[in-house]
């Protein structure tokens, strides 16, 4: 079959011209308040609606702060601060706020964080909580309430977190760099602490608190030792001051040979005791600094990090040692799976399970081992790890990617919620039908315990924190999500643009529809039915299925696999059967390719082109047909984001305007890319429907994107 000529896609004009209009028309309607975005989901803007506003002003006239203790605290102050912004700015008037001791025994169902809303009369809201920290997160509760316009008779509730610790992991050097980071540079303004603070640092604090985020690793899991010698300790002691009111612990990354690169020792070998005695003698000196200092992440043996492995050693008795060093203190240890060989003799997405599986029941107490969401790395989707149902008898933490480095970076859009939603409820059937991830990493399928979820975070420099101005969107997911993985990622993203935006259904339900559907068009231009890994080498922004990154398994033709039978990575019995690591219910139902779900089918199965999809297609046209869904997904974000000219502020409404022109042009790269570079092999004409490639194949793959931001290799 001859391969179709190109012809022009469609032109770029049409989008241009509604770009100029909607520009027109931002600037002509009624002016709105300048918007860089600073202020997050914060913004506390007065409700227009007079009547509304009296409702809210007449239930918190008077606000009752209750704990067991009754006493002041910096945490209690920074709740008294918001509420004073909050209802100053949303309302126009001020509460009195009263601190009480709680007149009942402590309410065991709260925990330590947990608060509840109630309503005494029709003019007082009584936030109550066990400890401090309740009642913050019970203040922005009724913030967000208000913020969203609901009912003051749902001022009435109880909220609890169901994960102990909700954390964000920053990815950020000690030079500033943030390896994939796209919102420009890190937050921490390392030289010029501990003695200059800047504002942002109580920003961020705020910005995490209000959804329930209690943790922050300041340091890349490519760690520096530095970040734990006495200078530095200093620093990050600042910025856990900073933090503190906001019921913010602060973590470091934990660089495992840090003996011999900061203590002079021969040896960082676990087992060794002045190894030991090290480790010992550094986590009280982190201590003294910072009393409440959360614990280390670590990534050992990954990636050319230092490890255990280096002396013969496990994973275990490497995390051991250091939760060993920190358990007087109250210290953990979070301690990464993210692991495979330099020498990939089994299939990577196995690697984990391989040497991980073994190592149950063989960590401490304070440990828990956390596992990327899947077995590969933050692909735009992926199947569920299949750690998370082998072991029983550890603490498993989830690891979820905010910082888009797979979708997009802060240049594309794409909603997250729905991906971290997807994660969490995936059933691992260890122990039956409903053992969802989210039990897993909750402790609720196995007598509590310690309990972690981690984001890779998005934030940076930029004015608007996280360089897309609706990327904000993803913190704000992660973070609600981390506190309650039972919310609804659509529910959360409603919350979100009411408070970022507005609460107008012209502008709502347009901003709700394209957050719906963003993560599934990236996916479906980037990597449709379960492609994976097919992506440039370093930066990873953009198509690269034909790279070759120089070792077998950074190459994507080692996942794709496409031939002239076709396309396809087999990891069934007759492949690499990684999927005998997953539950019988499952590998039963995902080996089959007519009861995998199709929207992973390539990631198990080796498909020939002509393979018969649901649609009734052939596997080659629906691939086709995928890439221009993808492509029309970002025409229809285009088209309702230009639905909001006029109505959201020029400033936003231009820059998303912008980035989807960008988004659509770069998807057009994907799928045209693709498509050739696969019509190599399937040898088949592009179908009917499928826009046609402006260029030859090696137009695509002589693009070279320099410096892109977040890079490790820099270039
Ligand atoms: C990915 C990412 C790296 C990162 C690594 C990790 O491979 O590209 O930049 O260091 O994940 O999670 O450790």
């Amino acid at each position: 079959m001859p391969i179709s000529p190109t012809i022009a896609r469609a032109p770029i004009a049409r989008v241009c011209g509604i770009f100029a209009l909607g520009l027109l028309a931002a600037f002509s309607a009624r002016p709105s308040r300048a918007e860089d975005g600073y202020r997050l989901w914060l913004r506390y803007e007065r409700i227009d609606d007079a009547r509304l506003r009296a409702e809210y002003v007449g239930a918190t006239r008077n606000i009752v702060l209750e704990t067991q203790t009754g006493a002041e605290s910096p945490v209690i102050a920074a709740a008294r601060r918001e509420l004073t912004d909050g209802l100053g700015g949303l309302l126009g008037a001020s509460a009195a706020v009263g601190l009480q001791k709680s007149p009942a025994s402590p309410n065991p169902a709260l925990g330590n964080e947990g608060y509840t809303l109630t309503r005494q009369g029709d003019d007082t809201v009584v936030i109550s909580a066990t400890q401090d920290a309740g009642v913050l997160y019970g203040t922005f509760a009724l913030l967000r309430l208000i913020q969203i316009h609901r009912p003051v008779a749902a001022f009435e509730f109880t909220s609890t977190p169901r994960v102990g610790r909700r954390i964000l992991d920053h990815w950020d050097n000690l030079n500033r760099t943030i390896e994939r980071g796209y919102a420009g540079s890190s937050l921490w303004e390392w030289y010029v602490l501990p003695q200059y603070i800047s504002p942002r640092y109580r920003d961020y604090a705020r910005a995490c608190a209000s959804v329930g985020i209690n943790g922050a690793v300041v340091t890349n899991v490519n760690a520096d030792a530095l970040a734990i010698t006495a200078p530095y300790l200093e620093k990050v002691a600042a910025l856990a001051d900073e933090f503190r009111p906001y019921g913010i612990r602060v973590y470091l990354s934990a660089r495992f040979s840090a003996p011999i690169e900061l203590g002079g020792l021969k040896t960082a070998d676990p087992l060794d005791p002045g190894v030991v005695a090290w480790w010992r003698e550094k986590a009280d000196e982190i201590y003294r600094h910072i009393p409440d200092f959360g614990g280390f992440l670590v990534k050992a043996n990954s990636e050319g990090q230092p490890g255990p492995q280096e002396y013969g050693r496990t994973h275990a008795d490497g995390a051991n040692l250091i939760a060993d060093a920190v358990a007087p203190h109250g210290g953990i240890v979070m301690w990464r799976a993210f692991v495979y060989g330099v020498q990939p003799t089994v299939d990577r997405v196995k690697q984990a399970y391989n040497e991980f599986k073994p190592l149950d029941g063989k960590f401490r107490s304070n440990v828990v081992v956390q596992i990327k969401n899947g077995p590969l790395d933050f692909q735009p989707r992926e199947p569920f790890h299949p750690l998370f149902g082998a072991m029983p008898h550890t603490q498993l933490a989830i690891e979820l990617q905010i910082t888009q480095e797979y979708l997009g970076a802060s240049i594309q859009l794409a909603y997250l919620g729905p991906l971290f939603q997807e994660a969490l409820r995936a059933d691992t059937y260890s122990e039956g039908a409903g053992s969802t991830v989210a039990r897993v990493v909750d402790g609720s399928l196995r007598n509590g315990g310690l309990s972690v979820i981690a984001g890779v975070a998005n934030t940076g420099t930029d004015r608007d924190w996280t360089g897309h101005p609706l990327a904000a969107a993803n913190w704000y997911a992660f973070g609600r999500l981390a506190w309650d993985h039972t919310l609804d990622a659509a529910d959360i993203a409603d919350e979100w643009t009411r408070m970022t935006f507005s609460n107008d259904p012209r502008i709502v339900e347009p901003i709700d529809r394209m957050l719906a559907s963003s993560r599934e068009t990236v996916v479906n231009y980037s990597m449709p039915f379960g492609l994976h890994h097919i992506m440039a080498t370093d930066h990873h922004y953009g198509p690269g299925p034909w790279a070759d990154a120089g070792r077998p398994d950074w190459t994507p033709a080692y996942y794709h696999r496409a031939d002239s039978i076709g396309l396809g990575a087999d990891r069934t019995d007759k492949g690499t059967n990684a999927l005998a690591q997953y539950a019988p219910e499952i590998e039963r139902v995902w080996s089959d390719p007519e009861t995998c779900p199709e929207n992973l089918i390539l990631w198990f199965h080796h498909l020939p082109w002509d393979h018969k999809m649901r649609s009734g297609r052939t596997l080659w046209v629906d691939l086709c047909l995928k890439y221009q869904l993808g492509v029309d997904g970002v025409r229809h974000l285009e088209r309702d984001w230009d639905s909001l000219a006029g109505l959201v502020d020029a400033e936003r409404f231009a820059h998303v305007r912008a980035l989807l022109g960008r988004q659509e042009k770069d998807a057009c790269v994907w799928r045209d890319a693709c498509i050739l570079y696969f019509q190599q092999f399937s040898k088949q004409a592009i179908p009917a429907g499928v826009e046609h490639a402006e260029h030859p194949l090696e137009y695509y793959e002589a693009i070279q994107l320099h410096y892109f931001p977040g890079t490790p290799s820099g270039k």
